[in-house]
């Protein structure tokens, strides 16, 4: 008999755990997280959670936000499942002890962009994701029948007469572990670490993607990238994230001359849609010299009645560690690699196209975003699908119950720590499948780069599947070999649409085209890509 839980989640971020308490009523739960338990792109994000808790009219207004940032591409049986489940998965997350900040003990609301009224929640003024984390972890610790285990990674899924019946487990000593369930649920986040410039943390490399493609379930939508905005632009320093809800508090985006220029690219100035925003800053840093971008900066030292310290701590202390002031400088910006709208494809209850395989939060692909997400829709939707997809697992699968106990059994020899050539060849496929994927199929795409990305990017596949197949890369080249898997699946997707929708724009098909309204890519490695409408088929 190998190690058997009911239920396997694979991901500690929010979806994950939210999935995870739900699941433990009905059976054991092993919740696996590749580092150590808070690293999650949840624990990095900054500005807040969206919710509509003010009644119907609010819930109303969430939707007509969500629907018009996904510029016509939204599944809106998602969004109305996001928008309408949302304020009982906060006040049920209040409830087991998540603190947001308060005024005069009501909560404390600001806004973002694409968003008509103030409607997202804080906390620790900038540490949203890190104190929802926090809630979760504490209440999943008291739990008996679950079990949180750090430091693994799944290497492959297994698959039983069509059916996922569990994974075999990494560990950083080079062990594998194989884990039987009934039910197994991707949570594994996003995939930012595929390009060059991300304010994505390592451990976001598109595993539970890749996983889903080697075991042949359906991806979806993957040639939705969404690039921030405002991440710190200074050298040789990380991407690091500057929350949108500066803008929300009055941070103007103005050029080296230090003029205001959103007014010639959307009515909403630095409230616009995120890739609006976006592609706006890099066309301004371009605007007089194409080959010599200029820099542009977040300027909030107008901004009166707020203490920037306050209200914004972790960015503060970040910044001041480089000698940067909110108060007192601009800070130098441009976008970078920051969520997947794309992913495992879902219904609205996480089920993916291969039984007892199942996706939420950011890994999964329910069409909730469309073509660009609303910003601070993402904690909200990991809450909600993660709940959700929890529901159904316990629905599916015919249940056991108990503790969580006995001991691991390792299976084989599993991969060990690559030797130092290996590592080296490793690390440089992937710093050539980042700078690829970084010039082909960034904020600004065209039919013939891409086509040279795409072939690069094959080239690099090539390169890692011979090298794995004769050496062996422990987590390095693990994630290695999906990166590149989930970058294919990205390029054949993104050449196929042939419009420019929300983050995808093409300067070749520079415009929205009717025939791709509400139509969706669907790929598969067997297959590759095909079009579908979501809830037709
Ligand atoms: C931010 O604080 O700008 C990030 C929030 C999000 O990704 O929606």
């Amino acid at each position: 008999m190998k190690r058997a839980v009911d239920f396997l989640v694979l991901g500690a971020g929010i979806a994950g755990l939210r999935a995870a308490l739900t699941l433990a009523k009905s059976g054991t739960v092993m919740v696996v997280a590749k580092e150590a338990g808070q690293e999650s792109n949840t624990h990095y994000a900054q500005g807040g959670i969206a919710v509509a808790m003010g009644g119907d009219e609010d819930v109303a207004l969430h939707l007509e936000d969500t629907l018009m940032a996904g510029d016509g591409l939204v599944f809106s049986p998602a969004a109305v499942a996001l928008v309408e489940d949302g304020p009982l998965r906060v006040d049920e997350l209040m409830e087991w002890g998540a603190r947001f900040d308060r005024e005069d003990g009501e909560l404390m609301r600001t806004r973002e962009g694409a968003h008509s009224l103030p409607r997202i929640l804080h906390a620790f003024g900038d540490a949203t994701g890190a104190e929802i984390g926090r809630a979760l972890r504490a209440e999943a610790l008291r739990h008996e029948r679950i079990e949180m285990v750090e430091w693994r990674m799944a290497r492959s899924l297994m698959v039983r007469d069509g059916r996922v019946v569990g994974a075999d487990l990494l560990d950083h000593d080079g062990g594998t572990h194989r884990v039987l369930a009934r039910a197994t649920l991707l949570a594994t986040g996003g995939a930012g670490q595929i390009y060059s410039e991300t304010t994505n943390p390592a451990v976001a490399t598109g595993d539970g993607i890749a996983l889903a493609l080697e075991a042949g379930a359906e991806v979806a939508d993957m040639e939705f990238y969404q690039f921030h905005p405002t991440a710190l632009n200074l050298p040789g320093v990380p991407r690091f994230l500057l929350s949108e809800a500066l803008r929300g508090e009055g941070a103007e985006l103005v050029n080296e001359a230090g003029e205001r220029f959103m007014e010639r690219y959307h009515p909403m100035l630095e409230l616009a849609p995120r890739d609006v925003v976006a592609r706006a800053i890099v066309r301004e840093s371009r605007s007089a010299d194409e080959t010599n971008p200029q820099t542009i900066y977040l300027d909030m030292r107008r901004v009166r009645g707020v203490n920037l310290r306050e209200r914004f701590p972790g960015i503060s202390a970040f910044l001041a560690r480089h000698g940067l002031s909110l108060a007192e400088d601009r800070i130098p910006v441009s976008p970078a690699a920051h969520y997947f709208m794309g992913g495992v494809r879902t219904d609205l209850h996480g089920r993916t196209t291969l039984s007892g395989l199942y996706a939420a939060g950011e890994v999964a692909a329910t069409g909730v975003h469309g073509a660009n997400r609303l910003a601070s829709n993402s904690l909200l939707e990991g809450l909600v699908f993660g709940a959700r997809a929890a529901e159904a697992m316990v629905a599916d699968a015919p249940l056991c119950s108990g503790k969580v106990d006995g001991k691991d059994e390792s299976v084989g020899q599993g991969f060990v720590e690559a030797n130092d050539g290996a590592s080296v060849r490793i690390a440089d496929c992937v710093e050539r499948l980042r700078r690829c994927m970084w010039r082909s199929f960034g904020l600004l795409r065209e039919g013939a780069g891409m086509r040279r990305g795409a072939d690069e990017v094959a080239a690099i596949a090539g390169e890692l599947e011979s090298m794995r197949a004769v050496e062996t890369g422990g987590r390095a080249g693990n994630e290695a070999v999906g990166m590149a898997r989930v970058a294919r699946a990205m390029a054949a997707s993104a050449l196929a649409r042939e419009e420019s929708r929300g983050a995808h724009f093409r300067s070749d098909f520079p415009t929205k085209r009717v025939e791709f309204a509400r139509v969706h890519t669907v790929f598969t490695e067997s297959v590759g890509v095909r079009f579908t409408s979501f809830g037709e088929e």
